[in-house]
C-alpha cells in the first residue's frame, strides 16, 4: 500500500527539481510515475536522442528514495514523426482525419507507427531497463482515451480484412456467418470488405461485432509488443497501464493479461458528470461522486491483471478540467477515495498531479501543488491518508464473497443492436453492483472465464453469447446464480439461437423468450415495491415465475440454483432478488443507509460516508457500533472514513 504522484519533470526548471522529490516525501509518497507524455523531449529530431534531462530527472527522484514507474511516451508521438508519416493518424467514423495538436493522434493498426513505438520503447528499455530506481513501467496512456480505440484509417480496413481472412478463411463462411444473404450484402472476396461506418443505414450487427473485435485486438497487439520489449530489457519490473473510467471499446481482460498490475484513472466528479446518473444524482453527488463509481472500478480492474493485482495511476485531487462542470471536492474526498482504493486491495494511489501546470490544455486541472508551488487543498488530505495508511499495515486480501460477471464483449453487442435507446449494457452492469453495494456486500468483478469456485453469489448482468462451456459452469457451481436480460440471446455470429433465447440456459432453466420490448420512458410495469422500465421479455416457460409484475408478465424464473430475470431491473427489485440469494448463499445483508458503503479487505471493515451529514453507524447497523475503531467512531462525518477490525475467527 503505498502513494504516489505523477510528475512532469520536463515542465519544470531543473532547479525546483530535488525540492519537489523532497516535499513528495515529505507529503509521504513513496512512488513517483514520470514521461509518459515525453517524446518531443527525449528525442527531439529522429535518431537524436537528448537522455540527459531524463538520466538527472531519474537520478533526483530516485536520491529522494522514491521508486519510479517510467512511461514509454506513445501516446504522444512527436510532430517530425508525423510529417514523416502523415497516414498514421486515426479517421473518425466519418472519415475525418484526428490529426496533430493534442494527444493521441495515432491509428492502432498503421505497421508503421507500431514499428516507432517498439523503437522508442526499446531505446527506453535499453537505456533504463536495468536503473534500480526503476521499478516499474507503464506502457502508453489510457488506451482508447478521447475515443481513440477504433479507427476507420485505410492501415485499419487494411488490418480487417487480414483479420477476417484469417477467421474465415473463406470469402463463403464469413457470408453465411453474417447473414450476408440479407440485403444482397454477400461479398465476393475478403478485399471488397470495408469497416462498417458511412453506411446508408445502419449496418449488419455481425459485421460491427468483428468490426469492434478486430479494433480491441489491435490494441492488445499493440500493448503486447512494448510489453515483450520491456520485458526483454528489463526484467523484473512490473509492467502496468492506466485504465480509464466506464470505458469499453476493447477488452480490457485481454490487455490486462500481458500486465503485472492492472491500473485505472479515477476521477469519481468527472465520471459522475459525463455519464448516464441522473440530474438528481449529479447534483447531490456532485463534491463526492456517486458513492460506487470509484468502487466498481476498483473491483473491475482488480479482476482485469495476473493475480489481481491493481492500483490507481491516477487519482483525482481537485476540480478536473474536462467535465462540463468541475466542482471541488468535499473536503476530506481524497482521503476518502484513497482509502477506498485501498479498502479494495490496491498496491498504490498515485494523485494526477504533483503541481498545477500553469500553460497547456489542463491549466485548469489541480494538482497536489498549486501552480505557484504552494500545498493545494489535497496536499494535507494526503498526509493525513499517509498516516492511517501506516497506522493499517498489511491488511491481507478482499474476501471472496459475490462474483459479477463482466464481459466487453456483451457491451459491444448490446451497443452493436440495442434495441431501444436506454438498454446500456455498462449502466446494467453498474446498477446490478450498486445493488450490491448498497446491501453491504463486497463484489469481485470478474471476466467470463475466471474461475467462479469459491463465491457465495454469482451475478451475470447479462451475457448475449452464453456458451454449452459457461452453462456447465454455472451448472456445477454450488451457490444462487442470477443471469440479466438478453444472456443467451445471440450465437457467437450474431444471429439469433435456434431455440429462442436464452439459448443453452434452457438446458438450466426451461424458458424461452420470445418477444422482447423497450419501453420509452412512460411505459413501465408495475410490481410489488417495484416498478420494470426500459425492457421486458415476454417468457415462455412450464415454470411458474418467482416474481411478476401487477398485469402479469413474469419477471423472474428459477430452476434449483439459477435464476433469470427477464427485464431492466430497478433498485428496489434487484435488493428483492439479492436478499434472498444472499440468505442462500450464507451473507449477511445490511439496508445501509443511501450514502453509506462497506469493504471488507481482510480482517478490515471500512465504513465510507459519501452523503454531506453525519451517519451513525448504529440502528440497523447495530453490530457495528460496538467496535474498537480503528479510525474513526460510530459516527462517520460527511466525507468521513471509519475503520475497524473483525474479531478473528475463533
Ligand atoms: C487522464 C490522463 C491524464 C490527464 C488526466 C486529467 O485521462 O491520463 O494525462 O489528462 O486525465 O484529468
Amino acid at each position: 500500500m503505498r502513494l504516489g504522484t505523477c510528475y512532469y519533470p520536463e515542465h519544470w526548471p531543473e532547479s525546483w527539481w530535488a525540492d519537489d522529490a523532497q516535499r513528495m516525501v515529505e507529503m509521504g509518497l513513496t512512488r513517483v510515475r514520470i514521461g509518459e507524455f515525453a517524446w518531443s523531449r527525449i528525442e527531439p529530431e529522429q535518431g537524436r536522442f537528448d537522455w540527459g534531462w531524463l538520466d538527472r530527472a531519474i537520478e533526483t527522484l530516485a536520491a529522494a528514495g522514491l521508486g519510479i514507474i517510467l512511461g514509454t511516451p506513445t501516446a504522444t508521438p512527436a510532430k517530425w514523426l508525423v510529417e514523416l508519416m502523415p497516414d498514421m493518424f486515426a479517421l473518425d467514423a466519418a472519415g475525418q482525419v484526428r490529426g496533430f495538436g493534442s494527444r493521441r493522434h495515432y491509428c492502432f493498426s498503421h505497421h508503421g507507427y507500431r514499428a516507432e513505438a517498439a523503437r522508442i520503447t526499446t531505446a527506453l528499455a535499453e537505456r533504463y531497463g536495468h536503473n534500480p530506481a526503476i521499478i516499474g513501467w507503464q506502457t502508453d496512456n489510457e488506451y482508447g482515451c478521447h475515443d481513440t480505440a477504433i479507427s476507420y484509417s485505410a492501415a485499419a480496413a487494411a488490418g480487417f480484412r487480414e483479420w477476417l481472412a484469417v477467421k474465415y478463411a473463406d470469402v463463403a463462411a464469413l457470408n453465411l456467418a453474417w447473414g450476408n444473404v440479407f440485403w444482397s450484402m454477400d461479398y465476393p472476396s475478403f478485399q471488397s470488405i470495408d469497416p462498417p461506418n458511412l453506411t446508408v443505414t445502419e449496418p449488419n450487427p455481425a459485421h460491427v461485432l468483428d468490426w469492434r473485435r478486430y479494433s480491441s485486438d489491435s490494441v492488445v497487439i499493440f500493448n503486447r509488443a512494448q510489453v515483450d520489449i520491456i520485458r526483454a530489457y528489463s526484467p523484473g519490473r512490473d509492467i502496468f497501464h492506466n485504465f480509464m473510467g466506464f470505458f469499453t471499446q476493447f477488452d480490457h481482460h485481454a490487455v490486462g493479461r500481458d500486465l503485472d498490475v492492472a491500473g485505472w484513472d479515477s476521477y469519481p466528479l468527472g465520471f459522475l458528470e459525463q455519464f448516464w446518473f441522473s440530474e438528481a444524482d449529479k447534483l447531490r453527488y456532485a463534491r463526492q461522486g456517486h458513492p460506487d463509481i470509484a468502487a466498481f472500478h476498483h473491483d473491475l480492474y482488480r479482476g482485469c491483471a495476473k493475480n489481481g493485482r491493481w492500483c490507481v495511476l491516477e487519482q483525482q485531487p481537485g476540480p478536473v478540467n474536462w467535465a462540463r462542470y468541475n466542482p471541488a471536492p468535499l473536503p476530506g474526498m481524497v482521503k476518502l477515495w484513497t482509502l477506498e482504493a485501498i479498502a479494495h486491495g490496491a498496491e498504490l494511489v498515485s494523485y494526477f498531479r504533483w503541481r498545477q501546470a500553469p500553460f497547456g490544455q489542463e491549466q485548469m486541472h489541480a494538482g497536489l501543488l498549486r501552480p505557484d508551488s504552494t500545498d493545494d487543498v489535497a496536499a494535507n488530505e494526503v498526509r493525513a491518508a499517509a498516516q492511517v495508511i501506516a497506522q493499517l499495515g498489511e491488511m491481507g486480501a478482499p474476501p471472496k464473497s459475490v462474483a459479477l460477471v463482466f464481459s466487453y464483449e456483451a457491451d459491444w453487442m448490446i451497443d452493436a443492436a440495442p434495441q431501444g435507446q436506454s438498454f446500456r449494457y455498462l449502466e446494467l452492469a453498474f446498477e446490478m453492483y450498486s445493488a450490491l453495494r448498497k446491501l453491504g456486500l463486497d463484489v469481485d468483478i470478474v471476466s467470463p472465464d475466471a474461475s467462479l469456485d469459491g463465491y457465495k453469489m454469482v451475478v451475470v448482468p447479462s451475457m448475449p453469447v452464453l456458451d454449452r462451456a459457461f452453462v456447465d459452469r454455472l451448472a456445477a457451481l454450488g451457490c444462487p446464480v442470477l443471469l440479466g436480460p438478453r444472456s443467451g440471446s445471440k450465437t457467437r455470429d450474431f444471429a439469433i439461437p435456434e431455440n429462442l433465447p436464452p439459448g443453452p440456459l434452457q438446458v438450466l432453466l426451461p424458458v424461452r423468450v420470445v418477444r422482447v420490448e423497450s419501453l420509452r420512458p412512460g411505459l413501465h410495469h408495475n410490481g410489488k415495491g417495484f416498478v420494470i422500465e426500459r425492457w421486458l421479455e415476454h417468457i415462455e416457460s412450464a415454470h411458474v415465475p418467482d416474481i411478476l409484475t401487477d398485469d402479469g408478465a413474469g419477471i423472474l424464473y428459477r430452476a434449483n440454483h439459477v435464476r433469470y430475470l427477464a427485464a431492466w431491473p430497478d433498485q428496489a427489485l434487484l435488493r428483492q432478488i439479492y436478499t434472498q440469494m444472499a440468505k442462500e448463499g450464507g451473507l449477511d445483508t445490511h439496508m445501509l443507509p443511501d450514502d453509506l458503503r462497506l469493504r471488507r479487505c481482510g480482517d478490515h471493515v471500512f465504513a465510507f460516508n459519501y452523503g454531506t451529514e453525519v451517519i451513525r453507524l448504529g440502528g440497523t447497523l447495530r453490530d457495528m457500533q460496538d467496535h474498537s475503531y480503528v479510525v474513526g467512531s460510530a459516527d462517520v462525518p460527511a466525507a468521513g472514513v471509519a475503520i475497524w477490525q473483525t474479531p478473528p475467527p475463533r
